[in-house]
């Protein structure tokens, strides 16, 4: 079955994972494919503030930084775009009863393993800016891995899948997902 717009019409799916996972790179194909705008959350606070992911974390700290993220993530949703979180979107009840209400929601899951190698030395992720990046992504896990569960109508398992098969896996999982 081939996977025409007009099939999918009306479907904005949301990605979420741990930094790293492809949320951002796989939302851009996947944006294409539904002939979508890609609104990733993190360029928008970004946008939104004048600033950049780690100056907010440092000049306010990440307390603000999540409120940004739960308003931005309250401004986007339901509009007619793919959209990837960041990371931690899934940590606040506020932020899964939204994404919950808004499916289908992605979860493209990767073992902290996977993706220490990737994101190591990432200047552009406080969150692992102390360095020891695959025990941090290890802690990272253990926290959101149940939380991404709760949230996700369909978990893309990352790792040896390479960007056109998971393309095509969500593509087949949204096809049966609108013709349920
Ligand atoms: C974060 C992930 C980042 C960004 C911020 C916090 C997290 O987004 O929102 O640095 O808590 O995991 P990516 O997942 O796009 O890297």
């Amino acid at each position: 079955m081939s996977h025409t717009k007009a099939k999918l019409s009306g479907v904005s799916p949301i990605l979420v994972g741990l930094m790293g996972s492809g949320k951002s790179s796989i939302g851009r194909r996947l944006s294409k494919r539904l002939m979508l705008p890609l609104i990733d959350l993190d360029d928008y606070i970004m946008d939104k503030a004048g600033c950049s992911i780690p100056q907010i974390f440092e000049q306010d700290g990440e307390a603000v930084f999540r409120q940004m993220e739960t308003d931005a993530l309250r401004e986007v949703v339901g509009r007619p775009a793919v959209i990837a979180t960041g990371g931690g979107a899934v940590l606040s009840e506020t932020n899964r009863r939204i994404l919950k209400e808004h499916p289908p929601v992605i979860w493209l899951k990767a073992s902290p393993e996977f993706l220490a190698d990737r994101i190591d030395g990432d200047s552009n992720r406080p969150l692992i800016a102390a360095g020891d990046t695959l025990n941090r992504l290890r802690e990272l896990a253990e926290i959101r891995y149940p939380l991404y569960e709760e949230c996700a109508d369909f978990v893309l398992p990352r790792g040896d899948m390479k960007k056109p098969e998971a393309l095509r896996s969500i593509m087949d999982f949204l096809t049966d997902w609108t013709i349920r």
